[in-house]
């Protein structure tokens, strides 16, 4: 229990005292709600390598965004972020704090505009670093309220990406080992030669 308020007033010479009082468990509440993080990525498609991340991430945080945002370096994708809302929302379904929207524009702006206090990214390979490490200075700079927090990989997902995956499956080659199951069929039917 925690006293938040206290006054004192004096009336025919009697002293009124008011306790303003709120439970701990409201305030431990409060907080909670604020550890809101946003997972940016391009999830074209979404992969078993983040879903690991996101699946993570959603033990670390009260509330996980899975943010579908557009990589200006990239070329066309090849789902619409409306198709990769639909994957990405089957294959989390289990994952209670966990929900997904679609940005247009600068994650750093989002962040700030919902409330979040990280940024989670995967972090697979020394060739990663480079990349992520500068887009999290960049990030710190336009909104310093949130922290880029990096979580390794497992080893199984360490050279897993989007674009490996569309490679394996434009050759029709096998990417059972690297998507969800349940939108194995979805990602084959659009990305077989
Ligand atoms: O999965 P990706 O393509 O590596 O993710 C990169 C992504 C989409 C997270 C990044 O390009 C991004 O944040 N895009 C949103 C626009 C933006 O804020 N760009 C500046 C980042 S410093």
């Amino acid at each position: 229990m925690v006293i938040r308020q206290c006054n004192f007033s004096l009336t025919n010479g009697k002293i009124s005292v008011i306790i303003y009082v709120i439970e701990t468990n409201l305030i431990k509440e409060e907080i909670k709600l604020r550890r809101i993080a946003v997972c940016p990525g391009s999830f074209d498609p979404v992969t078993l390598g983040h879903l690991d991340i996101i699946t993570r991430a959603s033990r670390l945080f009260d509330k996980v965004i899975v943010l579908i945002s557009r990589n200006a370096g990239k070329s066309q994708p090849s789902f619409t972020a409306t198709e990769r809302m639909i994957m990405i929302e089957s294959v989390t379904r289990g994952l209670d704090n966990v929900v997904i929207d679609i940005l247009d524009g600068l994650l750093a702006d989002y962040v700030k505009n919902v409330g979040a206090i990280a940024i989670v990214k995967g972090l697979r390979a020394v060739s990663d670093f480079e990349y992520e490490f500068q887009m999290a200075l960049a990030n710190k700079k336009l909104y310093s309220g949130a922290e880029t927090v990096f979580l390794t990989t497992t080893a199984e997902n360490m050279y897993l990406s989007s674009s490996v995956v569309k490679q394996i499956a434009y050759f029709g080659g096998d990417i059972s080992h690297f998507v969800p199951e349940t939108i194995l069929d979805d990602i084959q039917r659009r990305l077989i030669k």
